[in-house]
């Protein structure tokens, strides 16, 4: 299986695919990572690991269709089987949504469809747990529909939420939680314990 992993900042789940398959407990490809800020670390990180790049971004482009060309070739010329979100800042053309449907999975830092939608990112999330009193947060990853953190479900897990936690400490056990979980579903995908069938997650994740 050949994927993509779309990010825009730091990549730390990204390193976390990138380790997971250098020591074969994940057995795809890293085929590309695209991502709009080519000074974020995720960019560091695919260099480092010799993981071909593609920067792109919408602004880049004065005919936005222009944009959405360039990233369905880029993806088409890799034959990329899976999109992999991880931090990607950017909202994906509805034309890639479409011929990539049921194949684009998103990691949020919360469990949807709580603290999700626009403007539900980084610590924005995890400042609203906290100031809601949620006494649960947590990890779902799920497909990319049109409409932000709204796709199906594929696996969520919940980390707890202490009366004495910080947003900052919420955020850490969360993104703990993350890079213990996100690789294990591209896993399950790319062997098919976790199959999407009609719009039905199928499976489960063994751990
Ligand atoms: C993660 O918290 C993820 O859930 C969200 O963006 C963040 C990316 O973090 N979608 P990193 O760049 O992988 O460290």
């Amino acid at each position: 299986m050949n994927i993509a992993v779309f990010a825009s900042g730091g990549g730390s789940n990204f390193q976390q695919i990138i380790d997971h398959v250098a020591n074969g407990d994940l057995a795809v490809n890293i085929s590309l990572l695209v991502g709009n800020n080519s000074k974020a670390g995720c960019f560091q990180k695919a260099i480092e690991n010799s993981i071909p790049t593609h920067h792109t971004s919408p602004s880049h482009y004065d005919n936005p269709v222009d944009y959405v060309y360039d990233l369905l070739d880029k993806l088409e010329e890799n034959n990329i089987d899976l999109i992999v979100l991880a931090g990607y800042m950017k909202m994906l053309p509805v034309e890639l949504i479409i011929k990539y449907s049921q194949r684009i999975v998103n990691i949020h830092p919360a469990l949807l469809p709580a603290f999700g939608g626009q403007g539900m990112y980084g610590m924005n999330v995890h400042r609203a747990v906290k100031s809601y009193g949620a006494r649960v947060s947590g990890v779902t990853i799920h497909l990319v529909d049109e409409e932000y953190d709204h796709g199906l479900v594929i696996h969520q897990e919940a980390v707890p939420v202490y009366d004495t936690d910080s947003p900052e400490e919420i955020a850490a056990r969360v993104l703990k939680c993350e890079h213990a979980m996100y690789w294990r579903v591209i896993k399950a995908i790319s062997d098919k314990t976790i199959t999407i069938v009609n719009g039905e997650v199928h499976g489960t994740l063994h751990k």
